[in-house]
């Protein structure tokens, strides 16, 4: 454990990380990419571009620092991390190389305001740090080669099939090429998937959620074609397995991870909260919340921004007719003629504080799961709090590096 005078400096250098620490991550993965260029291969090079993985470890660094006398404070946050990392194949030897670039970013950074003393703090306040992921990665590294079905590394899937969900969204279904059994799975979990797609120099990674209940012989994930924006390309790898992945095509993929799961030990009612592509997860929590007949109150709301880009309607809406358990509630931002004269959706606009507290049962004491784009949880989180909903309930994800939806 790190002495009080340690920790003294670490703390002292708090104020300089909150206003260093995006130029320190970005020149240290600029100077560890110039010298390990391998690990091109396990970064997201969208995320890096977009300076999204730059922030999100700066906060981690900085909340560790925050914390560095009470660790068990950001253990919750070290998780869901260990679990990225996990399906990424993170290794203990690469928390060398990153220490390494992470110190000479400091010192490079803060010139002479980092003198030896505070650098030989970090050094062992990052030792601490890395240790505490580097036991939790082992502990879901043994587990998960152990468990039946499981698999170290990556493994060969091949397309068995593709099913246009929506004008954005397909599914991949994917069977093991070795034809031998796959983990099980929990509602909410995602897998990574590798690729190089041709002409590209590294391999890169993907995380997809999968979107059918656990049990099947296959692994369904379902990707949504990312079209470019004003402020980024199009999604590399979303556009690649839609254009040039056919059925029969192979894939690799890491197994199953990732902390944000359906309770199902938990009787509490459930509410199922998606934007866009963020249905995926919710669609495995609701078809195995009716595979196993749970007794238990579903509300499903999912925000569209019309009838052509909502995936999965059709297969909720028969879930919805045959059980009197699950509610449903569509939000469209744009609908079209088409939806209105058939009346797919229940509100138009964005999801908000008035209609939630319309359309959500009461008592307020379901579990509340909530997935999207960032200013979809961000508005969806708020109103759910407003309408009277504990925080405690609230569990959420984010696609791509995670950010806090409670301002700290
Ligand atoms: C992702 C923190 C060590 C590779 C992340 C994320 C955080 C983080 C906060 C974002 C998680 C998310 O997506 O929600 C840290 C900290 C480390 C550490 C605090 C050291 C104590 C490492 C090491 C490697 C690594 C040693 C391998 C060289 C990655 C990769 C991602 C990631 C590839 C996914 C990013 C992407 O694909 O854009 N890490 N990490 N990390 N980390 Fe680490």
């Amino acid at each position: 454990m790190l002495n009080e005078n340690t920790i003294k400096v670490i703390q002292s250098t708090v104020p300089a990380l909150e206003v260093h620490g995006e130029a320190i991550t970005s020149h240290f993965y600029k100077t560890m990419f110039t010298n390990h260029p391998e690990l091109l291969n396990i970064f997201n090079h969208a995320n890096q571009k977009q300076g999204r993985q730059q922030a999100a470890l700066a906060n981690m660094v900085y909340a560790a620092a925050l914390h560095i006398d009470n660790l068990a404070a950001v253990l919750p946050a070290v998780r869901q991390v260990a679990h990225k990392h996990r399906s990424l194949g993170i290794a203990p030897e690469q928390y060398e190389i990153v220490g390494t670039y992470l110190l000479k970013a400091i010192k490079d950074v803060l010139g002479d305001a980092a003198t030896d003393e505070i650098i030989a703090a970090w050094a062992e306040a990052y030792g601490v740090i890395a240790s505490v992921f580097i036991d939790m990665e082992k502990e879901l590294y043994e587990s998960t080669e152990n468990q039946s079905g499981g698999w170290e590394g990556f493994r060969s899937f091949r397309v068995a099939k593709k099913i246009k969900e929506s004008e954005m969204i397909t599914s991949f279904y994917l069977v093991p090429t070795d034809s031998k059994p796959i983990a099980a799975y929990q509602p909410g979990q995602y897998i990574s998937l590798r690729m190089k797609p041709e002409g590209s120099t590294y391999t890169q990674i993907r995380q997809y959620s999968l979107s059918d209940a656990p049990g099947k012989p296959y692994y369904r994930i379902s990707v949504k074609r990312e079209s470019a924006l004003a402020d980024r390309p199009d999604g590399v790898i979303s556009t690649y397995l839609h254009n040039h992945i056919p059925e029969g095509d192979v894939v690799e993929l890491s197994a199953p991870a990732g902390d944000f799961t359906l309770e199902t030990e938990d009787s509490r009612n459930v509410v199922l909260l998606s934007g866009g592509v963020g249905l995926t997860p919710m669609i495995s929590m609701l078809n195995t919340l009716v595979a196993s007949h749970a007794q238990r109150q579903i509300t499903f709301i999912h925000a569209a921004l019309n009838g052509e880009t909502h995936a999965f309607r059709d297969h909720v809406n028969t879930l919805t007719e045959q059980h009197e358990d699950i509610q449903t509630f569509y939000c469209y931002t744009q609908p079209t003629d088409d939806d209105r004269a058939k009346s797919r959706f229940h509100k138009e606009g964005y999801i908000d504080e008035a209609w939630l507290s319309q359309i959500i049962r009461q008592p307020l004491d379901s579990n509340y799961y909530l997935t999207g784009p960032i200013p979809f949880m961000q508005a969806a989180y708020a109103a759910l709090c407003e309408i009277g909903v504990a925080p405690e309930f609230i569990h959420y994800e984010f696609f791509g590096p995670k950010t806090n939806l409670i301002p700290v």
